[in-house]
Formats: structure tokens, C-alpha cells, sequence
């Protein structure tokens, strides 16, 4: 199966640090791909070139065979290359309805023309409505999203995601500071998510990881020092030595 997006030789420089070294990284469509490594090792800094919010030292990025590596943010969230962050990026004064039906519009085009159409403020409203479907969240839409458990928070965060229509959805430690039952939730998520996009995933849970990923990229020290399914991963020495043998 061809990528959707392939890495080549992308790196980022911080003075004197490389914090992504060289990395030729090529993700395939409707898979669960996560990048693991201790911290520091780069991941955050790698999802942020590959999406725009900070540019790369050198390398390139391609998406569906196109060069996008000087493209700016908001036109790769066009073109279906969503994210979440790690910190919270919501709007807390409003409810969890709102904040989904505005990543909508924006989605959509964002022109405050949206409001003169019933039609498509109709449309907004059923995709917003379908989204929270998606993340197990109708029965919370009309609550403020500062009144959310932290679990919640990041679910919304990860509808306000999926509401710019991703081909391929980066996630930054989705289930950070999560209990194991919002974590399980979120991976069932992810798993179904993956049957039609590319998912991404930056995470430290490895039962997650191990339990859901496709193919698994490990960095250390801005590198990739390995790439395979779980279990080859699990066998692998340096990536034992490297990052899991740590927490043995
Ligand atoms: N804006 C920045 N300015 C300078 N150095 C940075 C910046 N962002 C990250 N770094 C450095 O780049 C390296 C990689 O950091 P990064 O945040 O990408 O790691 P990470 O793998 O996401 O770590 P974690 O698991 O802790 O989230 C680190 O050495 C970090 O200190
Ligand atoms: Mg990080």
C-alpha cells in the first residue's frame, strides 16, 4: 500500500540539539501507527514539522506524493492533516456542542455566509451531532467544557480533531492523566477510527501501544532506531536497552 506520508531525511535543530535527526518515516494509510521513546526523544517536535507549527531545519514531508514541507498549517489541516496537542486547546467557557460546531465551520470553509444557509447550518449541526457520537459524548454537549472531568476534556479535544475531517490525525498522548477506563475508551476509539484514516499516536501507555498500533517507530534522541509491529518491537534489543528496558 503506497504511504500517504513519507518523511525524508526531516530534521529539527534547537541550537545546538538535533531533536529530530534525520528521520525517513513512512506512514500507510487506515493504520495505527504510534511513535514511542523516551522523553525528550523528539516526538512532539517530529508531529509539529510534519503539521506545520514549526518549520524543519532540513528534510522534506510529503503527503499523497505532494511536497508540503513549506506549506503552512492551516493548509495542511485543509488537506485532511489533523492534530491534537498535548496541552489543552479547547474553549472552556463554552459547551462541548460549541466547540465542536466551531472546528466544524472552520472546517467548512469558516465564512460567516455559513449562517445566512439553513441548509448548511442544518448540516453543521448533524455532523457536529455525529461527531459527538464518535466520541461518546451527546449526553454531555450542552455542558461547559471547564465542567468536564480531565478525561472528557481530552475526548472533546479529540472531537474538535476529527471535526477538520482528517485523512491522517496526529495524537499527542491522548490518554495523558486519564483513568484506565477513559484510556480503554480511547483506545477502542482509535482502533476504529484507524479503519478509515491513518492514525498517529505519541504514547507512553505501552499496554496501549503494544495492544493497538499497527507498526511502531521508535526515536531516540531526535533518530529512528527501529520500526515493526509490536512484537518485533518487544524483541528488539536496542529499543530495549534504549527506552522499554528502563521500566523493567
Ligand atoms: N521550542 C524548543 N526550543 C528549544 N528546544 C526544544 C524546543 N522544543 C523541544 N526542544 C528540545 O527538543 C528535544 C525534543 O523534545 P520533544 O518535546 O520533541 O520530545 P518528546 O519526545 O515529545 O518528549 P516528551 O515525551 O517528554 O513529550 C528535547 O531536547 C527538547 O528539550
Ligand atoms: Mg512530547
Amino acid at each position: 500500500m503506497p504511504a500517504i506520508l513519507t518523511t525524508k531525511e526531516l530534521s529539527k535543530r534547537f541550537g545546538g540539539v538535533w531533536a529530530v535527526d534525520h528521520a525517513n518515516i513512512e506512514i500507510e494509510p487506515r493504520q495505527v501507527r504510534s511513535i514511542i521513546g523516551p522523553n525528550g526523544a523528539g516526538k512532539t517536535t517530529l508531529i509539529n514539522i510534519i503539521t506545520g507549527r514549526l518549520p524543519a531545519t532540513t528534510g522534506a514531508v510529503l503527503y499523497q506524493g505532494k511536497d508540503i514541507t513549506k506549506k503552512p498549517s492551516h493548509e495542511r489541516v485543509k488537506m485532511g492533516i489533523c492534530r491534537t496537542f498535548q496541552i489543552n486547546s479547547i474553549f472552556l467557557g463554552l459547551s462541548v456542542f460549541e466547540n465542536i460546531r466551531i472546528a466544524k465551520q472552520a472546517q467548512r470553509g469558516g465564512s460567516l455566509k455559513i449562517f445566512s444557509s439553513k441548509k448548511s447550518l442544518k448540516e453543521v449541526n448533524e455532523e457536529t451531532w455525529s461527531i459527538l457520537e464518535t466520541i461518546g459524548m451527546k449526553d454531555k454537549a450542552q455542558i461547559a467544557a471547564r465542567n468536564l472531568a480531565h478525561g472528557d476534556q481530552r475526548l472533546l479535544e479529540l472531537g474538535i480533531a476529527l471535526a477538520g475531517k482528517p485523512n491522517i490525525l496526529f495524537l499527542d498522548e491522548p490518554t495523558a492523566g486519564m483513568s484506565k477506563a477513559e484510556t480503554d475508551r480511547v483506545a477502542e476509539l482509535i482502533t476504529d477510527l484507524a479503519k478509515d484514516i491513518a492514525v498517529v499516536l505519541v504514547e507512553h501507555d505501552m499496554d496501549v501501544v503494544m495492544a493497538i498500533s499497527d507498526k511502531i517507530t521508535v526515536l531516540y534522541q531526535g533518530s529512528v532506531i527501529a520500526e515493526g509491529d509490536p512484537e518485533a518491537i518487544k524483541q528488539n534489543e536496542m529499543v530495549r536497552e534504549a527506552y522499554l528496558g528502563r521500566e523493567e
